[in-house]
């Protein structure tokens, strides 16, 4: 039986309202399915619980890896970067044998080629590590899919998602290698309603942290 490890790289530690944690299920599913045998792992949680021993060992035991990546400011979250970094070191130790990788970036903005400089990062370091990667999944307007996943305006969504993991799961099973395009999933849902549901939402979280709507503007890190 083929191992697959799906590694959730969302800083969240609760599965409630984190896309990632919505994909990392849906994708078990489907490997599963696929009669292949899962493990799954949040990596900030690995972290915090000094488990990345064992998870790396399962990691590099593994026939396939998928990383499920969202968006923190246009780049990897710092959590995941450390992760990584911390496998390749533990790499150095126990090479890799014949892995496929894959990504599964997912983001707020409505576009789903803004993942596409995450997937990159996920190409080189399989490189670096000797992997093999296969394909990217880019998402876009990621916040909205668990919540609406059911309506009737993603059933194209919807229906393109669950193939892609489907996908993901029959190529991990094959021996064949030929080269496939990134999968861009784009929500159709109109982009200004969009923005202002999500303005709406920012603010109504910022009220509930006791901040006001500048707030919001702060620039901490400028001086
Ligand atoms: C602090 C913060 C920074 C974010 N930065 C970006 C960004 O640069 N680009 C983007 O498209 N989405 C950005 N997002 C949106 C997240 O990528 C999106 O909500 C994603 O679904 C979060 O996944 P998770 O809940 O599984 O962690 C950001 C969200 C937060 C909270």
């Amino acid at each position: 039986m083929k191992r697959a490890v799906v590694i959730n790289g969302s800083p969240k530690l609760s599965e409630k309202g984190s896309f990632s944690s919505f994909l990392a299920q849906q994708l078990s599913e489907s490997l599963r399915a696929e009669k292949l045998q899962v493990f799954s792992y949040n990596a900030r949680a690995a972290q915090k619980a000094d488990d990345l021993e064992s998870v790396f060992k399962t990691m590099a035991d593994a026939e396939a890896l998928v990383f499920i990546v969202p968006l923190y400011f246009f780049c990897l979250p710092g959590n995941l970067m450390r992760f990584l970094t911390a496998f390749e070191t533990y790499l150095k130790e126990v090479p890799l044998k014949g892995v496929k990788v894959y990504a599964m970036v997912q983001c707020g903005f409505p576009e789903p080629e803004i993942c596409l400089e995450a997937v990159q990062v996920i190409r080189y370091f399989a490189k670096s590590i000797g992997a093999t990667f296969r394909f990217g999944t880019m998402i876009g307007s990621g916040g909205m899919v668990p919540a609406t996943i059911d309506a009737p305006f993603m059933r194209k969504t919807r229906t393109l998602l669950m193939r892609t993991l489907k996908r993901i799961a029959e190529d991990i099973g094959l021996k064949d290698n030929a080269p496939i395009e990134n999968i861009p999933i784009r929500v159709q849902f109109p982009r200004r309603l969009y923005f202002m549901m999500g303005n709406t939402q920012w603010s109504s979280m910022a009220r509930k942290s006791g901040l006001k709507k500048r707030d919001l503007y702060r620039r901490p890190y400028i001086y």
